[in-house]
């Protein structure tokens, strides 16, 4: 197995970011069709540049990052991480993509998501984890809902693209409202 595997679950599991990925996550970032959803990277990207944000992100303090792996092929397919971790008022931001587009709506974005909640709520005891969606994003936002984030508000028109204003939609769960933990069996 090339993938350590911290958070497993049926069909994934979530695993260190390896730099030796660069080149892959340069490929899916610079692919519109998955990039348009995000709202941290820029466009164009080069290998030095992904290189230089993931050296960044693996040693950031208030970070944690994860590749997805396929299990059954062994396969990075994307990423996911809680971003901004605050201890003091234990809440932080979550993030997800999955770059290998044949992964997208067979279920691997809600069971990463599960296991990045069960993470941020049971190891990291944080309280609240939230995030944004571009409301245009409905696979995204159905994903999240499944997950039991709850809408927690928008930011109305601040998302244009080709021409057209979408709003910012900002969703988030709380620790006691989490379900899906197989962390908890560990221990119980
Ligand atoms: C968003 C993302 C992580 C979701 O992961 P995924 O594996 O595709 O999601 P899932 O298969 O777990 O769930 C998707 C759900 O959306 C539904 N869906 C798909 N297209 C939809 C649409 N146009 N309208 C409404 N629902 C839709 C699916 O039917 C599924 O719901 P169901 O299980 O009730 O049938 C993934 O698609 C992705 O990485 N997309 C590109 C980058 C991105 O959007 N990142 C998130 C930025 S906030």
């Amino acid at each position: 197995m090339k993938y350590d595997k911290i958070m497993s679950g049926k069909k994934c599991c979530l695993s260190p970011v390896s730099l030796e990925d660069a080149a892959l996550y340069k490929e899916w970032l610079n692919d519109l069709e998955v990039s348009t959803n995000l709202n941290t990277r820029p466009y164009v990207l080069t290998f030095e540049k992904e290189k230089e944000i993931l050296e960044k992100l693996v040693k950031s303090e208030t970070d944690v990052v994860f590749g997805i792996i396929d299990k059954k092929s062994d396969k990075l397919i994307g990423n996911c991480g809680l971003i901004n971790i605050e201890p003091i008022s234990r809440k932080a931001m979550f993030g997800i993509f999955i770059g290998d587009k044949k992964y997208w709506g067979k279920g691997y974005g809600e069971e990463a998501t599960n296991l990045i909640l069960d993470f941020g709520f049971n190891m990291l005891n944080l309280h609240n984890i939230f995030l944004t969606v571009f409301s245009f994003n409905k696979r995204g936002i159905r994903c999240y809902e499944k997950c039991g984030f709850k809408h927690a508000g928008k930011l109305r028109e601040t998302r244009l693209v080709a021409g057209k204003y979408y709003d910012v939609v900002y969703m988030d769960i709380l620790d006691r409202e989490f379900k899906n933990s197989t962390l908890k069996n560990f221990i119980e």
